[in-house]
């Protein structure tokens, strides 16, 4: 318990807030916010896989019933994440009933509820867990608790008749998502994991190029991913102390996009070289900087440099170069006004952090899992990919610890 409370401490959850870097967001804010914005959710609906014709998925739907409904959901976890973004968008989901939410430390649960001004949602803790997933009226649960406790909490919920649309990754190992992907195909319900990315306009774009094969045999791919603002160093400090909390807990973004960007070609070999540049970072002994090379049966080669603080905001680029061509995936910016004056010009600065990168992604993101509960469409991220995303997760864990290439 005192980890949990300590954890949320060092949470910044406010800095996160969309906007936060030039509001001091208030609840009153933040429901204006909120009611301007529902018009919005009508707009990202169904635009996901209709307009960009991305869903070709031609597994059969979870459901058989395409009628639309309002779903009961529950959501595990009130930290920064699902403060900052998910249940602000479970909230104006005209789809979704958010029933509950259950938190173990009484300083996340007093910070969402004052974010949110969710003085009349119920809160429990996980001792609760057992009731709460009992509820028949219950639909959907949603797992935004540390990634250490995904996997149980999945299967419990799963277990339970409960469809789970849960943050990334779904569990600590493979063995983990693999059983959460087998109990959610046992009891026939909807499992999504949060790869955010996957929802957003412009790496889908890239991924449609690859799709297409406008870029031709694929050479080369440079996955980016540096985090801002730099993560609490208690964060840091109890995050998979066992393996390399870079690679699992981060650059995992990054080795999905690969992942998808070569619809799921397996790499045959992965490399990893690090550094631990911030002195607090070595006295923690996780590097602050990792790049993973990937080499392919096909001749591909991907490279993915991943660091835990850039200092001009959240940077995620991916580029890919082809035989007849090559896409690129840029950084959108606060405004995209360029001022171009006698001795030079200026951009403005990339975005804070996540919640404002992808605030749209995640918006579509939840309104995705809402369409799998109503068994017109299916999760967007499959089974096979996320359990080779952690297989290379593994192998790149195994490359920092031997320091050697890691054959998959
Ligand atoms: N998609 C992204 O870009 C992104 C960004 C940040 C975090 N995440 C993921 O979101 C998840 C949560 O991360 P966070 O940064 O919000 O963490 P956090 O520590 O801020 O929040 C987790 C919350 O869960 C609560 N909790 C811990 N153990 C619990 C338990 N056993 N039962 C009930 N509640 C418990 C904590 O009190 C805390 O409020 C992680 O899996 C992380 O990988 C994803």
């Amino acid at each position: 318990m005192a980890t949990i409370v300590k954890r949320i401490a060092y949470s910044p959850i406010r800095s996160f807030l969309p906007g936060a870097r030039y509001h001091n967001v208030r609840v009153g804010v933040l429901s204006s916010v909120l009611s301007k914005q529902t018009s919005k959710h009508y707009i990202f609906r169904h635009s996901l896989c209709t307009s960009s014709g991305v869903s070709t998925d031609p597994t059969p739907k979870v459901q058989s019933t395409t009628k639309k409904r309002d779903y009961n959901v529950g959501v595990l976890g009130a930290g920064r994440i699902a403060s900052s973004v998910h249940i602000r968008n479970i909230l104006k989901n005209r789809r979704l009933n958010l029933k509950w939410i259950l938190d173990d430390s009484p300083a996340a649960v007093s910070s969402c509820k004052d974010l949110l001004n969710l003085h009349n949602t119920p809160f429990y803790t996980s001792d609760d867990r057992e009731s709460l997933l009992s509820d028949e009226s219950l639909d959907a649960v949603f797992v935004f608790t540390p990634t250490d406790t995904h996997a149980d909490y999945i299967c419990e919920s799963l277990s339970r008749g409960k469809a789970v649309m849960t943050e990334k990754p779904c569990g600590e190992t493979y063995a983990d998502i693999k059983r959460c992907y087998d109990m959610a195909e046992r009891v026939n319900k909807p499992l999504l994991t949060g790869f955010q990315r996957r929802f957003d306009r412009t790496f889908r774009d890239v991924f449609q190029s690859t799709r297409d094969k406008a870029l031709g045999d694929l050479k080369f791919m440079r996955v980016t991913g540096r985090d801002s603002p730099r993560p609490s160093y208690e964060f840091l400090r109890n995050t998979d102390m066992g393996g390399c909390n870079i690679i699992s807990d981060m650059a995992v973004h990054d080795i999905d996009m690969t992942v998808w960007l070569t619809s799921a070609e397996r790499p045959i070999s992965v490399y990893t070289m690090s550094h631990m540049h911030d002195p607090i970072m070595k006295e923690i002994g996780q590097p602050d900087s990792a790049t993973l090379a990937l080499k392919y049966g096909s001749g591909l080669m991907a490279i993915i440099d991943s660091d835990r603080y850039a200092p001009y905001g959240y940077d995620m680029r991916v580029e890919i170069f082809g035989a007849e061509g090559m896409a690129l995936a840029e950084n959108p910016r606060e405004s995209a006004s360029v001022i171009d004056v006698q001795n030079g010009g200026k951009l403005n600065r990339l975005y804070d952090s996540f919640p404002q990168r992808f605030e749209a992604a995640f918006e579509k993101e939840i309104d995705h899992f809402v369409d799998c509960l109503d068994g017109k469409d299916t999760p967007l991220i499959k089974k096979a990919e996320c359990l080779l995303t952690m297989e290379i997760v593994e192998k790149g864990v195994e490359s920092f610890k031997t320091g050697n290439v890691a054959y998959l």
